[in-house]
C-alpha cells in the first residue's frame, strides 16, 4: 500500500527532520474554516514557508467531517498552487481509530494522544498505530507528560514528561514527540512560571528527535528561542489565532462598518476580511519567531 494523501501534501518528517538538524521550529496552526485555512496557505506560499496544517477532534466535528477538510485543503493547495511543502495534521487525536480514519481520508500527519492513558497502554497504541501510518508514509506524533489546560475538550493536568518514556516510546517509529514540559493550551495563567527547560533538556538528550511545543500561543519570545536550542522543533499555535481574528473583527464592528448598507459592510467576505488579514499578519510574525521562513527549497 501507498500514499493516500493528495500529492501537493507532505509528511512531517523531512520538514521536522531539517528544522531539528538546523535548530529552527516549523509551525502547526490549527484552523476553524475556509479563511483560516485560506490565510494561512497564502501567508506561507507569500513567506516560502513550510507550514503544518491542523485540526483538532472539536474542529474536525465544527467543520463538517475529515472529508470535508480534506476536500478544502486539497482544493486550495491546487486552486492557489501552493508550492512550498503542507502537511494535514490531526492535533490530539484521542484514539487509534480516529487517526486511521484520517489516514483514509488522506491525512498526511496524525497525533495519538494516549496522555490520558496508563503509559504501557499508550506505548502499545503508538505501536500499533505506526504500523498503519507507515504503510502510507504518514508521520506520527505522540504524546508522553501532558499539557496543561483545555484545549477543544481535551483536558491535561500538566505532568511533566518523564524521560525514561522519551526515550522508549521515541524507538517507534515516531517523527515527533510532544510532552508535558509547564506548557499550556490557551491563555497562560497570570500565575505561570515558564517553561520548565531542565525538564526539556533531559527529555531531548533521552529521545534526540524533534520534539513538539503545545500551547504554543503567548510565551514570551526569549523561551521559545530557548525552547528551539533545546530541541523544539515543532510549534503548535491556535489561541493566538483566534484572539488576532478576535481583535480585528471587534474593530471592524466597534467602527460599525457591519451597518454601513452603502458599502455593504455586512457582506461576509467585507466582514471576515480583517480578521482574515489579522490571522496572515499573526502567522508572518510567529514563523519569523520560530525561524522557519523561508525555509521551502
Ligand atoms: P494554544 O491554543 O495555546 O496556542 O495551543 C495550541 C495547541 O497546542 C494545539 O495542539
Amino acid at each position: 500500500m501507498s500514499k493516500l494523501y493528495h500529492e501537493r501534501l507532505v509528511n512531517s518528517k523531512q520538514m521536522l527532520a531539517e528544522a531539528h538538524k538546523n535548530k529552527y521550529a516549523i509551525g502547526h496552526f490549527n484552523i476553524n474554516n475556509l479563511e483560516w485555512t485560506k490565510a494561512i496557505l497564502e501567508a506561507a506560499q507569500e513567506t516560502k514557508t513550510p507550514t503544518i496544517i491542523a485540526t483538532s477532534e472539536g474542529a474536525i466535528k465544527y467543520m463538517g467531517g475529515v472529508k470535508a477538510i480534506v476536500g478544502m485543503v486539497n482544493g486550495l493547495l491546487e486552486d492557489l498552487n501552493i508550492t512550498v511543502p503542507v502537511a494535514l495534521h490531526l492535533d490530539h487525536g484521542q484514539s487509534v481509530e480516529m487517526a486511521k480514519k484520517c489516514i483514509e481520508a488522506g491525512y498526511s500527519s496524525v497525533m495519538f494522544d494516549g496522555s490520558h492513558l496508563p503509559y504501557e497502554e499508550n506505548l502499545t497504541k503508538t505501536k500499533d498505530l505506526i504500523k498503519f501510518a507507515e504503510e502510507h508514509e504518514v508521520s506520527v506524533e505522540a504524546e508522553i507528560g501532558s499539557i496543561g489546560g483545555e484545549e477543544d475538550g481535551v483536558v491535561g493536568n500538566g505532568e511533566l514528561g518523564d524521560p525514561i518514556q522519551a526515550a522508549e516510546i521515541s524507538k517507534t517509529g515516531i517523527t515527533m514527540l510532544a510532552a508535558g514540559i509547564g506548557n499550556i493550551h490557551g491563555k497562560y495563567p497570570e500565575w505561570w512560571t515558564g517553561l520548565s527547560f531542565e525538564t526539556l533538556d533531559a527529555l531531548q538528550k533521552a529521545c534526540n528527535m524533534p520534539m513538539v511545543l503545545h500551547g504554543g500561543s503567548g510565551i514570551p519570545q526569549e523561551q521559545v528561542k530557548k525552547a528551539i536550542s533545546l530541541g523544539i522543533s515543532k510549534i503548535n499555535v491556535n489561541t493566538e489565532l483566534q484572539l488576532a481574528f478576535r481583535d480585528a473583527t471587534r474593530t471592524y464592528i466597534e467602527a460599525k462598518k457591519d451597518l454601513d448598507d452603502k458599502t455593504k459592510g455586512f457582506d461576509p467576505r467585507k466582514l471576515l476580511k480583517p480578521g482574515f488579514e489579522a490571522i496572515k499578519a499573526t502567522f508572518v510574525e510567529l514563523t519569523g519567531w520560530f525561524g522557519c521562513q523561508g525555509k521551502a527549497k
